[in-house]
């Protein structure tokens, strides 16, 4: 009988959260991934913190797309923009009549928010009158529209950022004690472009594909020393600074390689010094069959999730195609999570390449089998991740050491990288 593994735990039980849109594999990046996933099933208020252009904005989708408050609406106030006066009825709505020019009633935001999550950024610029009706939300979940007299409740998750120092806010009196701590019940910290350069390169490489798409052009890489350049400079404006930076020097350019003469005066100006980490890759986008052969050793960088090179035997992954023909069509190594397993025929559990779930009379060696669905399930991760390990591994549940111990155990590579 065949047994649903639609039904089993070991399926139902992964909820894997889509960190995609995040780009690098840095220690900085994924302790920050690991947060976001803990923090996913819990409507503690969230406040992130970094600098302009960090990923605070991305951070907090991230907690709300992921989280089952997703079926309702994320709603973005940014508090700097709207002037006080406006910003107060923005939040909280209002009744009709409550001040010139008010002709009819007006939900607010966070009435608008209500299942769902409030996404208050540049919190930092609220003025303290604000500030003390949000601290009133915090505690009590509850606030009435300007000019009302009901008192309305909602059920709203808050997610805060700000690019200033709150601490000095509070010393400088401009910001509440009591509201940060109210915010700040989870703080997460979103790492600046500086403290992660080792995702430069894969952060470059995934922009020049974007705008090579977007805007209709064929970059195919970036010479060593422009790469360097672009790793020792400061990124004072982070990602969105490298990502405009990237995306005029494909506009521009166009086609063939990005060079150090092709970057601005303030980057191509700066020294190399001993010490920097200087590479003399090229870094390659695309399909590496299709660019041109230079003399540089070259890293790439692929949108097309890269095939991996088959390890030796006994455990080795078996390419896609032959473990269709041994189980039939339900089973596949792009993403078993979505497809539930075919059990395989009592003959074919000798094969190297089936999964079976269901005991033969003659008896299996399960330490093989257990060993196949493992390797099937990590390929997954891999793949979704676009083998960026760090990834994997918290889609997987296990730290990175023990799944790099395991790839390297399964004689498992990306196929550019194998020896
Ligand atoms: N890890 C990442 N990988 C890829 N792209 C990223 C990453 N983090 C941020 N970005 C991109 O960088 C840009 C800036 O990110 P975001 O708007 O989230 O920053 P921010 O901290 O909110 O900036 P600001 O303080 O200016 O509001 C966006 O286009 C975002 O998609
Ligand atoms: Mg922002």
């Amino acid at each position: 009988m065949a047994i649903d593994l639609e039904e089993a735990p070991v399926i139902t039980a992964v909820k894997a959260p889509d960190f995609s849109s995040f780009i690098g594999e840095s220690r900085a990046l994924t302790s920050v991934l690991e947060m976001i996933a803990r923090l996913l099933d819990n409507d503690s208020t969230v406040l992130i913190t970094g600098e302009s252009g960090s990923g605070k904005e991305l951070i907090a989708k991230a907690l709300h797309f992921n989280s089952d408050r997703r079926k309702n609406t994320m709603i973005t106030v940014n508090c700097g923009a709207i002037p006080e006066e406006l910003l107060e009825s923005e939040l909280f709505g209002h009744e009709k009549g409550s001040f010139t020019g008010a002709i009819r009633a007006r939900i607010g935001k966070f009435e608008l928010a209500d299942k769902g999550t409030i996404f208050l950024d540049e919190i930092g610029d609220m003025s303290p009158t604000l500030q003390i009706k949000l601290l009133r939300v915090l505690q009590e979940q509850e606030f009435e529209r300007v000019g009302g007299a009901r008192t309305i409740r909602v059920n709203v998750r808050v997610v805060a950022a700000t690019n200033q120092n709150l601490e000095k806010a509070i010393a400088e009196k401009r910001f509440r004690e009591d509201l940060f701590y109210r915010l700040n019940v989870i703080p997460v910290e979103a790492p600046a472009l500086r403290e992660r350069k080792e995702d430069i390169s894969l952060l470059i490489g995934h922009f020049i594909n974007k705008f090579n798409k977007t805007k209709n052009r064929s970059i195919s890489g970036i010479s060593p020393e422009a790469l360097n350049l672009l790793r020792v400079y400061n990124w004072p404006g982070n990602i969105r600074e490298l990502e405009h930076l990237v995306e005029r020097l494909v506009v521009l350019k166009g086609d063939g390689v990005i060079k150090e003469a092709d970057l601005p005066a303030k980057i191509r100006n700066l020294e190399l010094k001993p010490d920097d980490q200087l590479s003399k890759d090229m870094l390659l986008v695309g399909d590496p069959k299709e660019l041109d052969e230079s003399n540089h050793n070259h890293l790439t960088v692929s949108d097309a999730p890269p095939k991996i090179r088959n390890g030796a035997p006994p455990h080795s992954l078996t390419p896609a195609k032959e473990m269709e023909n041994v189980t039939g069509p339900g089973l596949s190594t792009t993403n078993p999570l979505n497809n539930p397993l075919q059990v395989g025929s009592p003959a074919s559990h000798e094969s190297s390449s089936s999964l079976i779930t269901t005991l033969p009379p003659e008896g299996i060696n399960l330490k093989a089998v257990v060993d196949r669905y493992e390797t099937a399930l990590i390929m997954s991760a891999l793949e979704r991740c676009g083998w960026v390990k760090n990834k994997a591994a918290i889609l997987l549940g296990l730290n990175r050491t023990t799944l790099v111990e395991k790839l390297k155990k399964k004689k498992i590579y990306k196929e550019d990288t194998a020896a």
